[in-house]
């Protein structure tokens, strides 16, 4: 009985290594061609870098001259117009090639509240030109354990979204709270277009835009989520889309709660030392 147990222990053992090897071989093709993908996309991004930059520079210098006629004045500010759009793509594009690597991301203890008021403040005009009031929950505690960059960059891409694919006098809610169960919730929800079903489950792949948006949203790549699930991929975190067509969406980013070094430490006692503090306030 006992040399039987040893030997099934062994063979599923066994199964599970060859298992495990099996798996690796078969998906290193993959690996390898997400990884030159992003090698190769990261290449072309940083070429139209520089000309860009000097397209841009030349028209603005350009513009320096008074005397210009006004029509041509019209025609290089609309160019700098979208050699910003440009600019802003191939940043996007330089981000999802280059932040695949954890191991060079400064992490520390961040209180997400101020990471995204900051975004909600880079987006101020953003919203006041859609007309789309962005209304701010904060709940405490709200520490998480990050890199701020990346946050701000999780933060922003997805309000840009809840403002972008809102209509104007919709509203983009940004709530964070924990969820006593060892999470601090980010949560951004909108009144907008929504995402149809069929859609929904490619939303993360890059360069993906639903048909809806696309002629809506002028000069979107398609990459803003695809940079958000890396992201809170590399911060243990997890993401889920919500929505309706017409009725709205909702996208709730959960990370885990950072109490002194220990993620494990539940969010419930803090709450008991810190009662909650709600603050509200209307952006645009
Ligand atoms: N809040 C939202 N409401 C409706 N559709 C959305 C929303 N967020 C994302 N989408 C849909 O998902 C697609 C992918 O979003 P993503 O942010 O990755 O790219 P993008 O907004 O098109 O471009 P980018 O963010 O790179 O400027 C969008 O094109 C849009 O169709
Ligand atoms: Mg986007």
């Amino acid at each position: 009985m006992r040399n039987f147990v040893i030997v099934f222990a062994a063979t599923a053992l066994m199964a599970t290594l060859v298992g495990y090897f099996i798996a690796k071989v078969a998906l290193a093709p993959a690996r390898n061609a997400l990884l030159f993908q992003k090698r190769f996309i990261g290449d072309i991004a940083h070429e139209l870098r520089t000309p860009i930059a000097i397209i841009k520079t030349n028209s603005e210098v350009s513009l320096m001259d008074t005397s210009l006629d006004p029509k041509v004045q019209r025609v290089l500010h609309s160019n700098i117009d979208e050699l910003n759009r440009a600019s802003e793509i191939i940043n996007n594009l330089l981000t999802f090639s280059n932040w695949t690597r954890p191991e060079q991301m400064n992490f520390s203890s961040i209180d997400l509240g101020v990471v995204a008021d900051a975004a909600i403040r880079s987006l101020r005009e953003l919203a006041k030109k859609k007309r789309v009031e962005i209304i701010v929950y904060k709940k405490t505690p709200r520490m998480i354990y990050a890199n701020s960059t990346a946050i701000g960059q999780i933060a922003t891409n997805i309000i840009k979204n809840a403002i972008s694919y809102t209509p104007a006098r919709g509203k983009a809610t940004v709530l964070i709270e924990p969820d006593y169960q060892g999470h601090i919730l980010f949560v951004v929800q909108d009144t907008g277009m929504g995402i149809e079903r069929k859609d929904l489950p490619h939303i993360f792949e890059p360069f993906f835009r639903a048909e809806r948006s696309r002629n809506r949203q002028h000069g979107s790549s398609g990459l803003g989520l695809a940079i958000v699930s890396e992201l809170v991929k590399i911060h243990h975190g997890k993401i889920a889309v919500k929505s309706a067509p017409n009725h709205g969406t909702t996208v709730t980013v959960s990370f885990p709660y950072y109490k002194n070094g220990d993620a494990a430490y539940s969010a419930k006692r803090e709450q008991t030392e810190h009662p909650d503090e709600i603050s509200a306030g209307f952006v645009a």
